[in-house]
């Protein structure tokens, strides 16, 4: 894809037009900055003013410390505190109050989200806080075209919005639009390459130092710090020091030092994130120091300056024999570091895929996120869509999201997942736009970083509410046609397509059966026979691995109970992740009454018809949206069809030919 005129970039959530209801009214802003630019600009296109206060006021943004406040504001109470604003609607005005810059911002974009609804009927004063102070997403993006992974990896949405020929695009214009995107979603951190860091992209944090500055000078208006994903061996590459023992005082020294220049140029810098010992990355375990050791340090380094290290949990072997039935990779990160509980700085965050496994379409929820107490963790999410249809497929994660935030490893009555994260260190996301001209290849990809953003603010908002603001943002003000049909069907489409996903790929939580290397479409025994330590182990009776401790690798001896209990027991086991946890015979019954293998069938033909539909509804849609914008979407639907298809040909006519058990309903298997 080539890169598009700046003034051919997709709105995304925030046209123009999103803006007319602040636009067209009398609006005092508090102080300078991106809030009242952002309101001068909407009032210059709508007709609205920005008025001093004195006169009559339609809207008020506040903060609370300004001087002069607006009679009507100094009468809505409440302490917004840090990102936090106060709303409400009093005396005919609508008010928002907060205590700092980016909860003004936060608020501004609230009213946005409102529209003309903010300035109806009154309302009593709402405090609205984030969940959790830190909300960032990750950028998997290298500087240089990587040989193998291109310039983003798992990227599905062209080239990197900041590099370009090996070095910082010389127009940032799109940095800055991202960041207001991020920014009206509540994200607040960033961070701006690869966590496999390769030899150029290590020179990031010193001699390159510069351009992540340029990054953070775009990002920083609207409240989003930038950070950066270190190489571990950066004093050896970069410092030519013989050794990156994370226990070495002139190491320490090293990294000390850098991290003091990062602040000099950067005074906000957010922190470093680190990959270590992870598929190839080095790591504190070739100086056999544990990996509290390497986060320690690199924590003591950024804590003068307030910044935090987060220290990836995702640390397995990727050169297993797959001959080997004892090694389990789910069991991988929490061995690693459940006993390292509490030995991490305070300021060190160990950031942990939401699955033992990876990003698959279905895990269950990766058992560290209870074992670590005394650990600030945060929970990462693939807003990337790697392995649920790469940005081709119509897949709206929320719902999945949503169940593993609300799960309860405790059981019924203890905490969330998102609590622990919005307790610690927050939610952290792999991002998925790119230089594409709708930012994430797939127009209806941009759904899931808005609704990242949402629920990393606030995780207990409900999935299809959140597509519903993104429709109203992204469409609604700028068709003119009744908006019902439209919302309808995108609801249609995408309210499922997790679960649509899930039907036409690999069955029952077992996961993969993808093309090796890139991912895309399926091969069911592509990874069967290699050192990735991904399996199924199907066979002619049968199929899963069995985790249990009774006879399998005991890994369902990593979750508390009631889990714990839950998950040995191939009964008790929920069926959407019984073959994640146990192997069992093809005639196995499943809660709902059907076997194993007739639900593979059933599921996959399903799967099927459900994309079929969204392609028919979609057509619909012709002269609803912007005709490029429908052509994008029905072009993709085409492939989706055509992989879903592929996926449920070569699933069923595998588990057929292993089993040899016929389809009840008599369909084609070939
Ligand atoms: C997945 C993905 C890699 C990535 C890795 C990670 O395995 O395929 O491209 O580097 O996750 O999260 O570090």
């Amino acid at each position: 894809m080539t890169t598009p005129p700046a003034h051919d970039v997709h709105a995304a959530w925030l046209p123009p037009e999103a803006f007319r209801a602040i636009g067209s009214r009398r609006v005092f802003v508090s102080g300078s900055g991106t809030v009242r630019d952002e309101v001068a600009q909407a009032c210059a296109q709508y007709g609205g003013s920005v008025v001093s206060g004195e006169g009559p006021v339609d809207l008020v943004l506040a903060v609370s410390t300004a001087e002069p406040l607006p009679a009507v504001a100094q009468a809505v109470q409440g302490t917004a505190g840090e990102d936090g604003f106060v709303f409400a609607r009093h005396d005919g005005v609508t008010v928002v109050l907060a205590d700092d810059p980016a909860g003004l911002l936060y608020g501004l974009f609230h009213v946005v989200r409102l529209g003309e609804s903010a300035f109806g009927a009154a309302r009593p004063a709402e405090l609205h806080r984030p969940a959790t102070r830190r909300r960032m997403v990750d950028h998997w993006d290298n500087v240089d075209v990587h040989p193998v992974m291109g310039q983003v990896e798992r990227g599905y949405s062209g080239g990197s919005i900041f590099w370009r020929d090996g070095g910082l695009r010389d127009d940032l214009t799109r940095v800055r639009a991202y960041g207001r995107l991020l920014a009206a979603s509540g994200i607040n951190a960033i961070s701006v390459n690869n966590v496999n860091v390769h030899a150029t992209e290590a020179h990031l944090l010193t001699d390159r130092l510069g351009d992540v500055a340029a990054i953070a000078d775009e990002l920083r208006p609207y409240g989003i710090r930038v950070h950066l994903s270190v190489n571990f061996a950066s004093p050896i590459a970069l410092g030519g020091l013989p050794s990156a023992d994370p226990l070495d005082e002139g190491v320490r020294e090293w990294w000390a030092r850098a991290t003091e220049r990062v602040y000099e140029t950067i005074p906000d810098f957010g922190g470093y994130v680190v990959k270590a010992d992870s598929e190839g990355q080095p790591g504190p375990f070739a100086y056999e120091r544990t990996h509290a050791d390497g986060a320690n340090m690199l924590a003591d380094a950024l804590a003068p300056f307030g910044g935090v290290v987060h220290w990836r949990a995702f640390v397995y072997n990727h050169r297993q024999d797959w001959r080997d039935r004892s090694t389990d990779r789910a069991r991988a990160a929490h061995d690693h570091f459940a006993p390292l509980d509490g030995r991490f700085r305070d300021n060190a965050i160990l950031q942990v895929k939401y699955g033992p496994m990876d990003f698959q379409t279905r895990e269950p929820v990766s058992p560290v996120i209870a074992a670590m107490p005394g650990t600030s963790l945060a929970v990462e999410l693939q807003v990337t869509q790697e392995y649920t249809g790469q940005q081709r497929h119509v897949c709206y994660l929320p719902p999945q999201w949503s169940e593993i935030l609300a799960f309860r490893p405790w059981g019924p009555g203890g905490r969330a997942v998102a609590d622990v994260a919005t307790g610690g260190g927050g939610l952290v996301a792999v991002s998925n736009v790119g230089d594409d001209p709708y930012w994430t290849g797939h127009p209806l990809a941009q759904a899931n970083l808005y609704a990242f953003g949402r629920l990393a603010w606030d995780p207990r908002l409900d999935p299809a509410a959140i597509l519903d603001e993104w429709i109203d943002l992204t469409f609604v003000p700028v068709t003119n046609v009744d908006p019902g049909p439209l919302r309808r069907t995108l609801h249609a489409m995408m309210d499922g397509s997790w679960r649509t996903y899930e039907r036409y790929t690999a069955p029952l939580g077992v996961g993969f059966m993808v093309r090796p290397g890139h991912h895309y479409g399926p091969d069911v025994d592509g990874y069967e026979y290699t050192p990735w330590g991904t399996y199924h182990f199907a066979d002619r009776d049968g199929v899963g691995v069995d985790r249990t401790r009774a006879s399998g690798t005991g890994f369902t001896g990593q979750y508390p109970q009631p889990w714990s209990e839950v998950y040995e027991s191939p009964e008790q086991c929920p069926d959407e992740l019984l073959l994640f946890f146990h192997h069992v015979p093809y005639e196995h019954v499943l809660h709902d009454g059907t076997t194993v293998i007739q639900h593979i069938y059933d599921t996959h033909f399903a799967g099927v018809e459900e994309v079929a539909e969204a392609r028919l509804s979609w057509e619909k849609l012709a002269g609803a949206v912007d005709p490029a914008l429908h052509d994008r979407v029905r072009e993709l639907l085409d492939e989706q069809l055509r992989c879903a298809e592929e996926w449920r040909d070569q699933v069923n006519t595998y588990f057929f030919r292993k089993s040899g058990v016929p389809d009840a309903r008599g369909r084609r298997i070939h």
